[in-house]
């Protein structure tokens, strides 16, 4: 599957990388290992918006144990497609962490900066655990050491949009995961 979109600096292509069902048998068996995982954990879910929240949405309805959610505003990207070192967050959890089991969910993790960034900021609250689960792994990217428990699938060194992940903003509503690919 090819699309196509218009830039002002031209033309750029994606092709499909994983398709919705792929996606869905994969989310459906990480809910199940999850739940398993974190039986009578009660723990709480915190999204990383915005690339989250399609993944999310799908892996809280394949999670079979009572949770609580909490999202928090994350960036390492300005523009385009390369890391910065900076990361902000924003927001942050009403629900208190002491003594809880923390699930961060992201959709992609990169350079693992980010990652990295949240958990130093929620570690703060003295949390029981924190554990990351991510739809999309580029362990190859890494610049910090960063121990991610629950990955869906690798996207190598590809720059993926789609199921929440843009592009400038854009294609977060793909219902498949594509790769950017160059001209
Ligand atoms: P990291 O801090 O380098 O691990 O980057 C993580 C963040 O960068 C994610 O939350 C995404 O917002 C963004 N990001 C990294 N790789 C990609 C990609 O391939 N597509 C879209 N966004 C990405
Ligand atoms: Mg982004």
């Amino acid at each position: 599957m090819n699309i196509s979109k218009e830039k002002s600096t031209g033309k750029q292509k994606f092709e499909l990388l994983y398709a919705q069902d792929v996606l869905d048998r994969r989310i459906k068996e990480m809910g199940r290992i999850i739940s398993r995982d974190y039986a009578e954990k009660d723990p709480v879910i915190i999204g990383v918006l915005k690339g989250c929240v399609v993944f999310l949405a799908d892996l809280i309805r394949n999670i079979s144990i009572p949770i609580e959610m909490e999202f928090i505003l994350a960036s390492s990207y300005a523009e385009g497609h390369t890391s910065n070192n900076h990361v902000s967050t924003y927001g942050g959890a009403e629900i208190p962490l002491t003594d809880r089991h923390i699930i961060i969910v992201e959709g992609v993790v990169d350079s693992g900066q980010t990652v990295v960034a949240i958990i130093d900021h929620l570690k703060k609250q003295n949390p029981a655990s924190i554990e990351i689960v991510t739809l999309l792994d580029k362990p190859s990217c890494r610049t910090v050491d960063v121990d991610v428990k629950y990955v869906g699938f690798d996207a190598g060194e590809n720059f993926v949009i789609g199921f929440g992940l843009d592009d400038s903003q854009r294609y977060r509503n793909l219902p498949f995961i594509g790769k950017v690919v160059n001209n």
